[in-house]
């Protein structure tokens, strides 16, 4: 049995079963998604990410998600899409464990995250790097000093490494003439590229983004979908990022995964999906977008 968070009752008591062994859990995974990614498996990995069951219930009765089960590998890139609603930024913010799951597990590396102590929990969310959809940088910081600020705080980095690593990853994404810029200063765009730049520097397994572009005006989704895509083909970084940008997830994404009234409907290659969407679900709502 696996229950976290308050228990209400009725809707929001969902019990589920024990977390699988982990060679178990790695060999059905494998099995299970071999043809949905184009992550190149090697026999006897591990999935970097497991999802089992994962259940999320609001004020003991909003059923949020309802038994989601994903394995992400590592290195691969995991494109989230679905309607307003469908339970993606939840998914993403159990994971980091911003929510607390009502139920289920969620296991990095074969740790399970789920149903730990607060202490415990500032130590897994070094391992979870977020970009959210409002960049959250802090405003009277300097864009260098947002990307050191994390190194030093929370990796305990001295300040001559973290501002090294801030202006290498700040370069990377095409700000290394911005470094001394605060985020008033700087476009939306640029902001989010800040913000990308600051979670890499954490060097997380898994990076997770929540409509990093949804933000942003029109003429600056390229600049930021091209460092991430920039990141995601030659940064081997584990990735699962929640957006509506079609053209991303059909360029870069290894999976794309639909999920709708928090389930996941369908998974499977970017062009199957695509092209041909196994579920009326799946159908409608890319028909509705494209
Ligand atoms: N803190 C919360 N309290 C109550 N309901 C919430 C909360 N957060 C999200 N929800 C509800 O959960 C559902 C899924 O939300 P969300 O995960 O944000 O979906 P998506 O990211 O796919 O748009 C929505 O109906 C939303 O209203
Ligand atoms: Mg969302």
């Amino acid at each position: 049995m696996a229950l976290f968070g308050k228990k209400h009752a009725g809707l929001s008591k969902v019990e589920v079963p024990p977390a699988m062994d982990a060679d178990e859990a790695a060999r059905i995974a494998f099995e299970h998604d071999l043809h949905l990614s184009k992550h190149h498996f090697v026999e006897g990995e591990h999935p970097v990410v497991r999802i089992e069951h994962l259940n999320k219930t609001f004020d003991g009765e909003t059923i949020v998600l309802r038994d989601v089960n994903l394995n992400v590998w590592n290195g691969e890139i995991v494109v989230v899409l679905g309607p307003s609603g469908s339970g993606k930024s939840t998914m993403l913010r159990c994971i980091n464990l911003l929510e607390t799951p009502t139920a289920g597990h969620i296991l990095i590396e074969d740790d399970e995250i789920t149903g730990k102590r607060p202490k415990e929990v500032n130590f897994i969310r070094r391992e979870l790097g977020m970009v959210f959809q409002s960049f959250n940088l802090f405003p009277h910081l300097t864009a260098k000093e947002n990307v050191m600020i994390g190194q030093t705080k929370v990796l305990g980095k001295s300040k001559e490494e973290a501002e090294a690593e801030a202006i290498k990853q700040l370069e990377a994404v095409g700000l290394g003439d911005r470094i001394d810029y605060k985020p008033p200063q700087l476009s939306g765009g640029q902001q989010q590229r800040v913000a990308i730049a600051r979670a890499v520097a954490m060097h997380p397994k898994v990076l997770l983004f929540d409509e990093p572009t949804s933000a942003l005006d029109p003429e600056l989704v390229r600049d930021v979908l091209n460092v991430m895509k920039e990141l995601a083909l030659h940064g081997d970084m584990t990735m699962i990022v929640v957006t509506h940008e079609m053209g991303f997830a059909r360029d870069v994404a290894d999976r794309v995964v639909f999920m709708e009234g928090g389930v996941v409907v369908e998974q499977g290659l970017p062009e199957d999906v695509f092209d041909h969407p196994q579920n009326e679900r799946t159908a409608q709502f890319l028909g509705s977008i494209e």
